[in-house]
């Protein structure tokens, strides 16, 4: 078992950035390892909400044309948002796509949310204790039909996240924490 100490390094070290090497594959075994350790996650009434796919080589431009087509339907975006669009998945060797199921009960729906987020930072922390970059991302429609059919999850699911993934090059920063607003109440 880790100590607190080492569990808050690792905490604390995690950042959100995407200086990697783009020539540098990240072993597929090790993304299913990420994705694993994510479903370790709390999860009420464990409904396993959490799903999970990963693009890489060509498959991450496809990633982005699926988003792009579906935002020109839609009318979302401009121009200059579909052309980065149509390539961003491809700035890291990994973009892990995290999808979440719907529930038929409000409070519950609400709650495979909050499982799947919780699966997330499990990731990015797995990530960096392997040593990975992360960048947790919003995809630019999370309802896009054509990304969701691409990776393989039910029309109903929304996506939570699109995770890059890559051997850092560089280290950022890390940007200042307001102090946690903490009350104590005893007696
Ligand atoms: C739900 C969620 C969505 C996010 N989406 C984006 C995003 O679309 N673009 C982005 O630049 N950062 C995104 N971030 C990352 C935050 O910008 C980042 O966590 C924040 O700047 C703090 O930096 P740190 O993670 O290095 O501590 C997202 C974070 C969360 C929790």
């Amino acid at each position: 078992m880790p100590s607190l100490d080492d569990f808050a390094e690792l905490v604390r070290s995690r950042r959100t950035h995407m200086l990697v090497d783009r020539e540098r594959d990240v072993p597929s075994d090790l993304i299913d390892k990420l994705c694993e350790l994510g479903t370790w996650a709390p999860n009420h009434k464990k409904t396993w909400p959490w799903k999970f796919a990963s693009f890489t080589g060509e498959g991450r431009n496809r990633l982005g044309e699926a988003l792009v087509d579906d935002m020109r339907e839609r009318g979302v975006g401009d121009q200059a948002k579909h052309l980065k669009t149509m390539t961003k998945y491809a700035r890291t060797p990994v973009s892990l796509v995290v999808g979440c199921a719907p529930h038929e009960h409000p409070t519950f729906h609400d709650e495979n949310r909050d499982a799947v987020s919780a699966a997330i930072q499990n990731i990015l922390l797995g990530a960096t204790a392997a040593g990975l970059a992360s960048f947790w991302s919003t995809a630019p429609l999370i309802d896009s039909r054509r990304a969701l059919e691409l990776c393989g999850f039910e029309p109903d699911d929304r996506i939570l996240a699109i995770i890059y993934l890559g051997w850092p090059t560089a280290t950022v920063d890390a940007p200042q924490r307001p102090p946690a607003n903490i009350i104590h109440i005893s007696d």
